[in-house]
């Protein structure tokens, strides 16, 4: 058969972290690729516990088809928390159980874009939300990142060069893929332009939990008035990926709007991990919980801190993040890291190119990522000497 498929989808490279995954697959290849929390930190025992009593004594309710809005008990209860925590959510706002942070950001993308129409992002930023905006059909275009996050000169250019923008696109708790934290006085700026100019600006926290130094920066949607910001919340971070339960908090009408967006795509986020969620968010647990996540991620990046030191040449120039899963390495210009991976797959090392996080599906980078967080401590240590190795080679 040959199929006909869809512009929209034709666009989408099977991503670089697939084809290097698939090289992962191979158990004697060290994976420094993954985007996966540690499963360590997994609350296994208590989701088992959750899961089996709403079996027990909810099983119509867990089994039955639920509301699109989502649980209504998981809803408050984290419209409570973001309250609470961070101070985010307001008298026009509400909450959106999605399926993970990635059905919420192609809702906003479905909801707001036409085709053509331009998503504004961090360059380079997650390519799971690259291919969200591609697939609906908007265009991302990447506006640099500087040490302290986007750069607002060339956002502000960005927004005159693209009147059909409508999203800004930020991950302002150690970004995927660089770690890189942004600034107070960033997400003031950037929030103000996106006023300016019209733009939603979609803040994707689901970092925001694993800081393991420094001091938390509030949140953008602390301060909007307007409906300006849409926050969008994960469990994967903190509780497990696999349960697929996420939430949006946002201005009342949006939501509706996403809400029947939402209709057409899996009319509800699946009930039991719902309830699961909403029965770990209130069993008693969770703030210890939350608590005790920063030091499994501070041990693990300590252990790659110590190994970068250790064996990877000055040139070579990695972020120091704050918090999250990832250090972005950085070479000189002279070296296409998309080589340079390839050829550390070959030596037994995955990680990922710096081209899969570009806006630009065929630009060229000379950084790569690499995860903290899934790999053992000796497999961290083992792949940065083998990296090392390499990297003094090449500089
Ligand atoms: C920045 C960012 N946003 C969203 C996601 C997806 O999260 P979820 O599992 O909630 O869909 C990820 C996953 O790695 C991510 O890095």
């Amino acid at each position: 058969m040959n199929y006909r498929f869809s512009n929209k989808l034709a666009n989408l490279a099977p991503s670089a972290i697939r084809e290097i995954l698939k090289a992962t697959s191979d158990p004697s290849v060290i994976s420094l690729a993954a985007g996966n929390p540690a499963p360590d930190a997994f609350p296994i025992e208590e989701l088992r516990r959750h899961m089996a009593d709403i079996m027990e004594t909810e099983p119509i309710t867990a089994l039955q088809y639920g509301i699109s809005e989502g649980y209504a008990p998981l809803r408050s209860a984290v419209a409570d928390d973001l309250r609470e925590r961070l101070h985010v959510g307001g008298e026009e706002d509400d909450v959106l159980i999605v399926s993970g942070a990635t059905q919420g950001i192609a809702l906003l993308t479905q909801a707001l874009c036409n085709e053509g129409d331009v998503v504004l992002c961090e360059e380079p930023t997650f390519v799971g939300s690259l291919n969200a905006f591609r697939a609906f059909g908007a265009k991302p275009v990447g506006v640099p990142m500087e040490d302290d996050g986007i750069s607002i000169e060339a956002l502000r250019a960005a927004c005159e060069a693209h009147p059909n923008a409508k999203i800004l696109y930020l991950i302002p708790n150690f970004q995927n893929p660089t770690g890189i934290t942004t600034s107070l006085e960033k997400r003031k700026a950037a929030l103000a332009l996106c006023r300016e100019y019209g733009l939603v600006l979609l803040e994707d926290n689901p970092y925001g939990d694993l800081r393991f130094a420094g001091e938390d920066i509030p949140a953008i949607k602390t301060m909007d008035t307007d409906g300006t910001v849409l926050y969008c919340g994960s469990f994967s971070k903190v509780l497990a990926p696999g349960i697929r339960v996420g939430y949006l908090c946002g201005n009342r009408a949006l939501l509706a709007k996403l809400t029947v967006g939402k209709q057409t795509q899996d009319v509800h986020t699946n009930g039991l991990a719902q309830m699961a969620a909403y029965r770990f968010l209130t069993g008693g647990n969770y703030h210890a919980h939350l608590k005790s996540l920063p030091e499994i991620y501070r041990r693990k990046y300590r252990v790659m801190r110590d190994a970068i030191e250790a064996y990877f040449p000055k040139a070579a120039k990695t972020t120091e993040p704050e918090g999250g899963l990832f250090v972005w390495c950085t070479l000189p210009d002279r070296v296409d890291s998309a080589a340079f991976c390839k050829e550390a797959a070959e030596h037994k090392v995955a990680v990922v190119p710096g081209a899969a996080f570009l806006s630009d599906p065929n630009g060229t980078s000379h950084a790569f990522r690499m995860n903290f967080s899934t790999p053992t401590d000796d497999a961290i240590r083992e792949g940065c000497r083998i990296l090392g190795a390499l990297l003094h080679e090449k500089l």
